[in-house]
């Protein structure tokens, strides 16, 4: 089973010429309204290539959170531990989407803010050393790093995706299997600057030195690289023309997990992750570009 805790928002998405500036209003192209959130993207991203998932987050008591735990349905995700909070709103995020893809976000998180340890517990409990947990940082602080303890301490493998970008305790790495950070999340963990592939080697290193077992540093268009114990490397992205890269690392981050959960190295996973990814920026929206195995193996035997 692969466990995702985090945030699920709906994303009010308007695409135009080039992201406004300050102050500044741009008649802009289509409007979209799409399921998003990076917890519920990366679950929604696991469960389409076919992953045996339970997403646990908070949503509000309005039309946004029944439209959501009704997509999570679909997707057939386990829904048992969707809690829903009677006062707050659902997650909304406002997203900017320029025409080379590239976005502009800002979230007003409502009841993922609420989403407290006494509400992740009941869906943890069960977690063995067969499964994995994928968190992000788009909840309370103190609810990840619970949850991140009391996963690993059942044998859990715990994979941590530290976006949006945020200082975490040190405690927390020791209990971390993979982190997969990118060139911004890296710099505010480690201090390092992303300069050249050095600098990248150089942050692995020390997020190994602070207890992390595993590292994939995501690098958008440049790449990825992992660190294991054994090995070490860069990971070339496949071109493709990119259509909104919302989502994308989230669509990663699923597709790693899932890859893990098939027992598959942490190479073969993040190369399966990168052309997840890459399928996934061709598409509009965030969960709606997630694609299935299939389309991943179609778009690549073009
Ligand atoms: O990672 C992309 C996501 O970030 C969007 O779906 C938006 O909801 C924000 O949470
Ligand atoms: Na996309």
């Amino acid at each position: 089973m692969i466990y995702v805790v985090g945030s699920s928002n709906t994303d009010m998405v308007v695409k135009s010429e080039r992201l406004p500036a300050k102050g500044e209003t741009i008649i802009g192209g289509e409007f979209l309204m799409n399921p998003g959130g990076k917890g519920a993207n990366q679950a929604v991203s696991a469960a389409r290539l076919g992953g045996n998932v339970t997403f646990v987050c908070r949503v509000g008591d309005d039309l946004f959170g029944n439209a959501a735990l009704h997509q999570f349905r679909n997707e057939n995700i386990n829904t048992d531990f969707v809690t829903t909070d009677p006062t707050l709103p659902s997650g909304v995020a406002l997203i900017n989407v320029d025409v080379n893809g590239e976005n502009a976000i800002s979230v007003a998180p409502g009841a993922n803010n609420a989403l407290l340890t006494e509400h992740v517990i009941p869906a943890l409990e069960n977690i063995t050393s067969e499964d994995i947990l994928l968190i992000q940082l788009e909840i309370p602080l103190a609810t990840v790093v619970f949850a991140v303890k009391y996963a690993s301490n059942k044998g859990a493998k715990v994979i941590l995706n530290p976006a949006p970008a945020r200082v975490l305790p040190k405690e927390i790495y020791q209990h971390l299997y993979l982190i997969t950070p990118n060139e911004t999340e890296m710099q505010m963990l480690t201090g390092i600057e992303f300069v050249d592939k050095k600098s990248i080697r150089q942050a692995a290193d020390q997020l190994f030195n602070y207890g992390c077992k595993n590292v994939i540093i995501t690098l958008g268009v440049m790449g990825a690289f992992f660190k294991t114990r054994e090995k070490s490397q860069f990971i070339k992205a496949t071109r493709v023309i990119q259509a909104d890269s919302t989502g994308a690392g989230d669509c990663y981050n699923g597709a790693i997990a899932l890859s893990i959960s098939e027992g598959n190295t942490l190479e073969e996973a993040a190369i399966f992750a990168s052309k997840a990814a890459a399928v996934s920026i061709t598409r509009m929206g965030a969960q709606s570009s997630a694609p299935t195995k299939k389309e991943i193996a179609d778009y690549f035997n073009r």
